[in-house]
């Protein structure tokens, strides 16, 4: 069951989203090489416990950490460690969700570690770019695929594919809610969109096979091939016209 979020859900949820963009703001001064991604997990949930809110990941299924950074060719959900110090030229995401007045919001992005290869610089920008595609059918009265028919036909003309076994999602009262998100498939499926529907849309891309596996960690999703990935996600309100992104300041 999708769920329509009221006017007072949505103030809430503007809130939680304020706070995660306000996350990565600050966040962003300190992806230097040198600094560790447990580093950055302890930064990510002191600045969100000082906003009175917490962190939607911590213990989610078990998980072990505040937030997600997942390095170079990890796709996603790379658990932070004081063993994974950043280098320079590396590429890392970070997942980030927060949990405010009962509702959570949840985005993320990739970061450029210093100075990064034309390559990896591309896949960044197509990554964010094919996420921007996706929301120009996010409106009221499209299907939920046609976001994703967007994304797929973006990333597939810049020569990057997009990742088949891990989804955007209805997000809210809980983490994950319905609908699943995906980043591909045919135009015109799905359930229709209506105003006050609230979806995280994540495309993860991939420089070369769309084919992932899990680390013996249980968490960390690399790609099959060792080439790079990123991800790039907002939260966002559906509406009669444009979307809006609840995940920016
Ligand atoms: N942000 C992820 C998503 O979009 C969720 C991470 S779940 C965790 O679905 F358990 F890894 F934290
Ligand atoms: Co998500």
């Amino acid at each position: 069951m999708i769920k329509i979020k009221s006017p007072h859900e949505i103030e809430a949820m503007r809130s939680a989203g304020r706070i995660l963009a306000e996350t990565f703001e600050y966040l962003a001064e300190s992806i230097q090489p040198g600094i560790t991604t447990a580093e950055l997990d302890e930064l990510a949930s002191r600045f969100i416990r000082k906003n009175n809110a917490t962190c939607s990941f911590w213990q989610y299924n078990g998980y072990p950490a505040h937030i997600c950074s997942s390095v170079n060719e990890q796709v996603v959900h790379g658990i932070p460690s004081k063993k994974v110090r950043l280098s320079e030229g590396d590429i890392v995401s970070l997942d980030i969700g927060v949990f405010y007045k009962g509702y959570h919001s949840d985005s993320a992005r990739t970061f450029a570690v210093g100075t990064i290869s034309p390559e990896a610089e591309k896949l960044i920008r197509v990554t964010k770019e094919s996420f921007y595609e996706g929301l120009k059918m996010a409106q009221a009265g499209n299907r939920v695929f046609d976001i994703g028919a967007n994304v797929q036909t973006y990333v597939e003309q810049n020569g990057f594919s997009v990742v088949r076994s891990l989804v955007g999602h209805g997000v809210g009262s809980a983490l994950h809610e319905d609908p699943e998100v995906p980043n591909f498939g045919t135009p015109g499926r799905g359930a229709r969109l209506m105003p006050g529907m609230t979806l995280a849309i994540e495309p993860m891309v991939n420089q070369g096979t769309y084919h992932v596996n899990t680390l013996s960690d249980g968490w960390t999703v690399v790609t099959a091939d060792g080439k790079l990935s990123a991800h790039y996600e907002h939260t966002i309100l559906i509406k009669d016209g444009e979307a809006e992104i609840l995940t920016s300041c």
